[in-house]
C-alpha cells in the first residue's frame, strides 16, 4: 500500500446535524448577548454555567479572525477525520474514538520555561477567555473545510509558563496509550504523534489552542480534549489530544517528517506552488459542498498560507519556501 492509499482518500458522509442557518442565528444572538454583557447591560454568565450544559462551550465570536465563508456542516466536520491513533481511513476516528477517556486530563508544559507546570484540563479551560474563530482548515490531501473553532491563542498558555531566552521551538506531544488509541498498535507512524512550531509561529495570535467546535466541546475524533489549530498550515500541523508541550532549543522532528521526510517539511505552510507530496497543492475541494453528498465537489484554487498571508507572511520573510516547505 502506498502512502497515498494509506492516507485513505474517501468521500465524506454528508450528514448535516446542525444546519448552518440555525447555527449562524444562535451565534448572532450570542454575539449580541456577549457585547451587551460587556457593556454591563446584562450580567455575564459565570464561566461554570457554560460547562454545566452538556457539551456546550461558550465563547465570544471573534469577527476579526473569522472568515465569512460557508461553514462545513457539523456532520462532515465530525465524520471525515484524520486521526491515525484511531485508524487510517476517514471514517475510522468517528467509529473508534469512543475509547478515548478525556477526563481527567493533564497537559504538562515544560522545557525552556521559568515556571514548568501541569495543567488539569479544567484549569486550561479557565486560563483565558474563550473565542470562537471561523477558520479555513486545509489538509495536504487537497480537501478543506470551514470550521467554527473555540479556544484561545496558545500565547496565553506559553506566557503563563514564562519561556526562557533559549526557547526557540515548541514541541507538541499527543497521548500515548494503545489501549485507548487502538491505531497505535499499527506502526503506520511512530507514536506518540509529534508536531512542532517555531516560537514566533506558536506565539502568533492565529495559533489557537482549541477546546471546541460549533459551540460544543471537541468530539473525541476531532482531538478532544485539547488540540492545536493553525489555519495557515496543512491540517497535520494541528496536533490533537495533546498531553505535553515542550519548549526547546532545537527544531523538533515531527511524526510526519520522520515517516516521509521528502514529503513533509517542518514548516508545512499551505502553498499552491510547492507540491513535494507528488500530488498538486494548487487546488482543493471543500468538503460538504457540491452535489451527491460531496461526490462532485468543485475544485477551488488554494491560496498561499491558505489565504492568511496578510497576517503571517512576515514570519517567513527572507526564507525560500520551496526549500523550507
Ligand atoms: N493529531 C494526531 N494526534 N493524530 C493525527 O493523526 N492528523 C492530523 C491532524 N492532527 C492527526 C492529528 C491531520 S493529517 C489532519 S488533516 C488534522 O488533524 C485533521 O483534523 P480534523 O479531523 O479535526 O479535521
Amino acid at each position: 500500500m502506498n502512502k497515498r492509499q494509506q492516507l485513505g482518500f474517501e468521500h465524506p458522509v454528508a450528514s448535516d446535524i446542525t444546519p448552518e442557518s440555525v447555527y449562524r442565528s444562535r451565534r448572532a444572538f450570542l454575539g449580541t448577548a456577549g457585547a451587551a454583557a460587556l457593556a454591563g447591560l446584562v450580567p455575564a454568565a459565570p464561566a461554570r454555567a457554560a460547562q454545566d450544559a452538556p457539551g456546550a462551550l461558550a465563547a465570544r465570536p471573534d469577527a476579526r479572525y473569522s472568515t465569512k465563508e460557508k461553514l462545513t456542516p457539523y456532520g462532515d466536520v465530525t465524520s471525515y477525520n484524520n486521526f491515525y491513533e484511531f485508524g487510517t481511513s476517514k471514517s475510522d476516528p468517528a467509529h473508534n474514538a469512543g475509547s478515548l477517556r478525556t477526563r481527567p486530563w493533564t497537559v504538562v508544559v515544560e522545557g525552556e520555561v521559568a515556571k514548568p507546570r501541569s495543567f488539569g484540563i479544567e484549569d486550561l479551560l479557565r486560563l483565558a477567555p474563550m473565542e470562537e474563530r471561523i477558520y479555513r482548515h486545509r489538509c495536504v490531501e487537497a480537501w478543506s473545510m470551514v470550521i467554527p473553532w473555540t479556544g484561545y491563542p496558545l500565547s496565553h498558555l506559553l506566557q503563563a509558563v514564562q519561556p526562557t531566552s533559549r526557547a526557540r521551538y515548541v514541541e507538541f506531544v499527543t497521548l500515548l496509550d494503545p489501549a485507548e488509541m487502538p491505531g497505535q498498535n499499527d506502526a503506520v507512524l511512530q507514536w506518540p504523534y509529534l508536531e512542532g512550531l517555531r516560537m514566533d509561529e506558536a506565539m502568533h495570535p492565529l495559533a489557537l489552542l482549541t477546546f471546541g467546535l460549533y459551540g460544543k466541546l471537541l468530539p473525541n475524533q476531532n482531538g478532544a480534549p485539547v488540540r492545536m489549530v493553525l489555519p495557515w498550515k496543512y491540517g497535520f500541523k494541528s496536533a490533537k489530544s495533546i498531553v505535553r508541550i515542550r519548549l526547546v532549543e532545537q527544531q523538533p522532528v515531527t511524526s510526519w517528517m520522520r515517516a516521509v521526510p521528502n514529503w513533509y517539511g517542518f514548516y508545512s505552510n499551505v502553498n499552491p506552488q510547492v507540491s513535494p507530496q507528488n500530488w498538486s497543492q494548487a487546488h482543493e475541494r471543500r468538503i460538504g459542498q457540491g452535489s451527491f453528498g460531496g461526490l462532485f465537489t468543485p475544485q477551488i484554487p488554494t491560496r498561499l498560507f491558505n489565504g492568511y498571508g496578510e497576517q503571517v507572511a512576515q514570519l517567513y520573510k527572507g526564507m525560500d519556501l520551496s526549500k523550507d516547505f
